[in-house]
């Protein structure tokens, strides 16, 4: 079935789902935006079960944001306490600050205007705008890329740039004018109450005969998540003798820059100082106890980006009188092919002379 035909019976059917099957919540019988701004920041933090007695407290102590301007940061942390990433309750302090303070006590009404406020993301802002002033912009959260997925069987990661601006213009695509803030509630809640992340009873899903997913056999595999690759961070130091003649050695083994040429090198897990590296059985191994001068070249290590490692590269230049009987001459350095940045630190070398 092409997919402008499947947009029309979702939202009704989700809809109704929703008004037969949600959850009876205290932020669902209130339009009051700081009651849902307040409840929407706390379940960006835990679960709805867990959540619940959070919002609950805050709106005993601090029943309009006049109150929750007034209080001590401190009281704020500490009812807040639990719940990790105090960053969001400091902003929610600040925010209401702001609205009582700037905007003479009138909470935003718009999805544009909700931006402005500390701590207010798309997510936030669109959760706002549409439950209490009924625009329709959509939210999308970690619910809802799971359900457009399935139910559309797309695969774009959706922790990627292209897969967070295509679901969101799928939402905003489906979402119900009349009653925007109950058709976005009704995809969170569907999400986490019927399309679950694990084993989801498809056969009492009332989407099933539609979805993609369930019909390619794929639920279990959407939504896609992109493998962030941690970046590795690498301490290279380069002992660059200084003399007629330098040490230039072949890089072997199957990392970076293999059969490529390269200054002696010691690799550290950290950044090391002068007194380290003169200590190193790497320095000791070269000199034994030979009267060297050392210098550092560049303060400031090169990083040098590559795809999955970041290289923090120092130049040491040793000046000494010792000769090595397989040194090359800075004459033939030319001839043997090294990475960029090796080039590039010999070309500033000389000009430096
Ligand atoms: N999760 C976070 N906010 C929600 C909301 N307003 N409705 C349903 N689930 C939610």
């Amino acid at each position: 079935m092409p997919n402008h035909i499947k947009k029309m019976p979702f939202s009704n059917t989700l809809i109704y789902w929703y008004l037969q099957n949600k959850r009876d919540l205290p932020w669902r019988k209130t339009k009051d935006p700081y009651a849902i701004w307040l409840s929407e920041i706390i379940l960006q933090q835990t679960r709805i079960e867990q959540g619940l007695s959070y919002y609950l407290n805050f709106l005993e102590k601090f029943p309009t944001i006049f109150d929750l301007a007034k209080a001590d940061e401190q009281t704020v942390l500490k009812l807040w306490q639990g719940l990790g990433y105090y960053s969001r309750a400091r902003n929610l302090h600040y925010s209401a600050n702001y609205v009582v303070n700037k905007l003479d006590g009138k909470f935003p009404k718009t999805y544009r205007d909700l931006l402005e406020l500390k701590g207010v993301g798309d997510y936030t802002a669109s959760a706002i705008a549409s439950i209490c002033f009924d625009e329709p912009t959509a939210v999308v959260d970690g619910n809802v890329y799971r359900v457009l997925a399935r139910y559309f069987g797309i695969k774009t990661p959706i922790n990627s740039t292209k897969g967070g601006k295509e679901f969101k213009r799928l939402a905003q695509e489906l979402i119900d004018h009349k009653q925007p803030g109950t058709f976005n509630q009704a995809l969170m809640e569907f999400g986490a109450r019927q399309c679950k992340p694990q084993n989801p009873n498809c056969n009492i899903c009332p989407l099933n005969a539609g979805c993609a997913a369930l019909e390619k056999s794929m639920v279990d595999q959407l939504p896609v998540k992109e493998k962030k690759l941690k970046i590795r961070k690498r301490h290279f130091n380069y002992l660059v003798v200084d003399g007629e003649a330098t040490l230039l050695q072949k890089r072997v083994g199957n990392g970076i820059w293999q059969n490529l040429y390269e200054f002696p090198l010691l690799e550290s897990d950290r950044e090391v100082d002068a007194i380290e590296f003169v200590k190193s059985s790497f320095f000791s191994n070269l000199f034994q106890n030979e009267k060297v001068s050392l210098k550092l070249f560049n303060q400031q290590p090169i990083i040098h980006k590559l795809s999955h490692q970041h290289l923090h590269i120092k130049f040491w230049i040793v000046t000494s009188k010792k000769s090595f009987k397989n040194a090359i001459s800075w004459n033939s350095f030319e001839l043997y092919p090294v990475p960029v940045v090796i080039a590039n630190f010999v070309e500033n070398f000389k000009n430096s002379k």
